[in-house]
């Protein structure tokens, strides 16, 4: 027989159910907080500023040493190593050393014998403060001139001329809120010493290698000393990509003094006060327009608060600039990014990584010129769009070749009948004077890869063993987004052999060094490709070994369905395997890939700083309470392109938890902080993440059919981690046309997000004042 059809189990584009699904519901899926500790290991409890501002006068550890089962008390003096735990800049304490420059921020940390003990003794350590004058407002920061890193700038043409020449001119101001990460399993570490200085570190991090150079700055060792594992998270959404430097670095500092194992588990309110969040974003534009809605110019005021320190805010800003167009074509703009500096916890990484604050301005300002000229959005949009017809370069000078916004709009038109359903939303409004609803869409354009062009490489190490099972190590990490049975898909196809000969093992910086995040949804992509290089490799060598033994030339060799074939004999994947041994031929192979294409102009902010894009369309229906404020999403639909998916069910998965997460940023979840710079929303009572109730009734996520990438990724696959969250900016719009129906379409509503109930009341009143 010859070599069959591929027949194998768990291959690419199929819907295999992620590895820890049964796991994660039975409760066996090993999270760190359920490694068994050996007895003497410690406990960490953390004493967090009281201040938003102040000077360190003194610290006094004494009474918390004194206490009961208390081992140590570090401060910022004990760090043998630098005090600096920065991902991108430089001069972020691990440590709070001299000043604390926010609430919350963390000036000590007491290991003892059980958790109660350290909690109790972190009481008790006596910190004196002066108290300094804090900035607690973006607003501030901006009239200030407080930055954390420099200003970045976009710019294309004579901006105020064309203002001045456009028919129409528009001008406002408006916020978007952040968001807590809140992840199910909150920051932790477990760091335990070895032999010559050595520091085993298991961290809920979605960047390892991070951890590893924090804690060897930190302890004052090399990075060899230094390794750093995870098998999985409880979540991380941007959350895991540098905070979890702190906790390791806390953890692995008090290990180091103590030559003990010591855990670090925050409770959730400190995880809320102590670590970063979603940037807010304050916006100021001017736009010019004409009576189609076609942008002549746009200038563009975008500050981000980042909080405390720089950490991640450099980078978020650039993506917020890179997706200010969202999918449209502006002639003539300037954008301009502040990274402002306020006493608040340091902003970081969350899901989109700005490019939902790009694009909720523009899609904000498009609703606002769309009622101005009293045209509906869509053909608002139209007018814009990048197009053949139009130029296709964006603000930062990278061509998009790749558009297909409209092809991803006309299939959502195919299924999803919007006139018939904008008409109901219409004749339900005429006949209910207090329930409004509101329709909106959204249509999105997400840029795939790091901006910076560095990070976007990938390492891998696949071991086939004598019995044909093979075992797969690369530097993502899963954080239940199903990259782990993805990469495992990829290499059961490229052995052809089925998914369950192939173990996935824990990320570490042991086996494979030097890696990225797994972060700016580029997992699979990157990951993948250097997994399926790893096979390939392996598989090469033994396609070598069959040739001899069937003594055919080797591209006579086809490995299909778990065998292999030369014409009409065969042998299966595990006897070759055993045959390879006996031939002593290597059986294990590193893997690494990197991304094509890409460069960037950090002076200039331009470039091609990505591979390709995504694309995907949404349209949402809302209620609102206009006595109440009270707002429900009553249906979602939406169609996000995938490429050619490498695994449907996970990805379906992805696009309905993205939209959901969108939709808490822009609804529910409000941080409030007070006027003296505390955070008083850091718990499930007072800040409200979507629950099951919240899910649209009806909710219909599809993905787009028949569209591999143009580019040669993963099996012509495309991520789809961050995209489909800016799907929820459609919740956002419908519950703007909601209130703009009570001036029958005529007025765009003044708000700001999250759109919580008082808001939404706030500007009912507003625009019936005005109607
Ligand atoms: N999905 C789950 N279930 N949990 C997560 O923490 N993080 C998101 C997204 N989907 C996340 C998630 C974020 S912020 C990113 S960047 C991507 O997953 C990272 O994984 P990927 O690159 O493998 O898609
Ligand atoms: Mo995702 S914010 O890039 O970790």
């Amino acid at each position: 027989m010859n070599a069959p059809l591929s027949r194998i189990r768990g291959g690419v584009h199929a819907s295999v159910k992620h590895d820890s699904a049964a796991g994660h519901t039975n409760g066996q899926a090993l999270y760190l907080d359920d490694i068994p500790m050996v007895p003497g290991s410690l406990e960490t409890a953390l004493v967090l500023s009281p201040h938003a501002h102040a000077r360190i006068i003194s610290v006094d550890v004494s009474a918390a040493l004194a206490a009961d089962g208390v081992a140590a008390v570090v401060t910022a003096a004990d760090i043998p190593g630098k005090n600096d735990i920065a991902p991108i800049r430089t001069d972020e304490p691990l440590l709070a050393a001299g000043v604390v420059e926010h609430e919350g921020q963390i000036v000590a940390a007491v290991a003892a014998a059980t958790l109660d003990h350290a909690r109790a003794a972190a009481k008790l350590v006596k910190v004196e403060y002066e108290v300094l004058p804090a900035v607690l407002t973006v607003e501030e920061a901006v009239a200030k001139e407080l930055y954390v890193a420099p200003v970045q700038k976009m710019e294309r043409g004579d901006v105020d001329a064309a203002l001045k020449a456009a028919p129409h001119r528009l001008k406002g101001e408006f916020h978007c809120g952040g968001q807590d990460h809140f992840y199910l399993e909150g920051q932790i570490a477990l760091a335990t010493p070895g032999e010559n200085r050595d520091v085993h570190v298991y961290s809920s991090t979605q960047h390892p290698t991070e951890v590893q150079h924090g804690v060897a700055h930190v302890l004052g060792i090399p990075f060899n000393a230094v390794t750093v594992e995870v098998r999985r998270m409880g979540g991380g959404f941007g959350g895991k990509e540098s905070q979890p430097t702190i906790i390791a670095g806390i953890a692995a500092l008090l290990a180091w003094k103590m030559r003990k194992p010591v855990k670090l588990r925050l409770p959730r309110d400190d995880d809320m006060r102590a670590t970063g969040k979603r940037h807010p974003f304050y916006y100021r534009y001017e736009v010019g327009f004409d009576d189609d809605g076609a942008i002549k110019g746009l200038d563009l005021l975008l500050a981000a608060n980042g909080g405390h320190v720089a950490d991640h805010t450099p980078a978020v800003l650039t993506r917020a600039l890179c997706h200010s167009d969202n999918c449209y074509w502006l002639p003539v703009l300037r954008f301009r990014g502040l990274p402002c500096k306020t006493n608040t916890v340091s902003n970081t990484a969350f899901r989109g990584y700005g490019g939902p604050q790009g694009m909720f301005a523009i899609e904000t300002i498009l609703d606002t010129v769309a009622r101005y000229l009293g045209k509906p959005l869509d053909e608002v949009r139209r007018r814009n769009f990048y197009g053949q017809h139009r130029n296709n370069v964006t603000p930062y000078g990278m061509t998009v070749e790749d558009n297909i916004i409209e092809k991803v709009i006309d299939e959502f038109d195919r299924t999803v009948d919007l006139q018939g359903w904008r008409d109901s939303v219409i004749a339900f409004n005429k006949t209910s004077p207090i329930v409004k609803k509101g329709l909106a869409t959204m249509p999105v354009k997400f840029g795939i890869s790091f901006n910076r062009p560095a990070l976007n490489q990938a390492g891998a190490l696949v071991h086939v063993y004598m019995d044909g099972s093979v075992t797969l190590n690369h530097g993502g990490t899963e954080m239940g987004q199903g990259l782990f049975i993805k990469v495992a898909q990829v290499v059961a196809e490229t052995f052809q052999i089925d998914i369950d000969n192939i173990k996935i093992t824990a990320t570490t910086t042991g086996k494979v060094p030097n890696t990225s995040p797994t972060a700016a949804s580029s997992g699979s992509d990157l990951n993948g490709m250097a997994a399926k290089n790893a096979a390939e490799q392996i598989k090469d060598r033994m396609a070598d070994v069959a040739a001899e033994q069937f003594n055919v030339p080797k591209g006579d060799i086809v490995f299909s369905s778990n065998r292999i074939y030369a014409g009409n004999r065969s042998m299966s994947f595990a006897e070759l395997a055993a045959l390879s041994w006996e031939k002593r031929v290597s059986l294990s192979a590193t893997g690494f890939y990197r991304t094509p294409k890409i460069h960037w102009d950090f002076t200039t902010s331009s470039g091609r700083p990505f591979y390709y894009f995504t694309y995907g369309v949404a349209a949402a229906e809302v209620a609102i309470d206009t006595l109440s404020g009270e707002m429900r999403c009553l249906r979602a639909e939406l169609l996000q392109d995938c490429g050619a998916s490498l695994n449907p069910a996970i990805d379906l998965g992805q696009i309905e938890g993205a939209f959901v997460q969108g939709m808490g940023w822009l609804t529910t979840e409000e941080l409030v902080w007070d006027n003296k710079g505390n955070l008083r929303t850091h718990g499930p009572s007072t800040y409200k993440i979507p629950g099951s109730r919240d899910v649209p009734p009806v909710f219909n996520a599809r993905i787009l059919q028949n569209a591999p990438n143009r580019e040669d990724t993963v099996f012509r696959s495309k991520a789809v981690g961050e995209p489909p969250l800016m799907l929820a900016l459609s919740v956002w719009l419908a519950v703007r046309d909601a209130i703009s129906s009570l001036s029958d379409y005529r007025l765009a509503p003044k708000i700001d997000a999250p759109a919580t109930p008082d808001r939404i009341l706030a500007a009912v009143d507003e625009i019936r004042a005005r109607a």
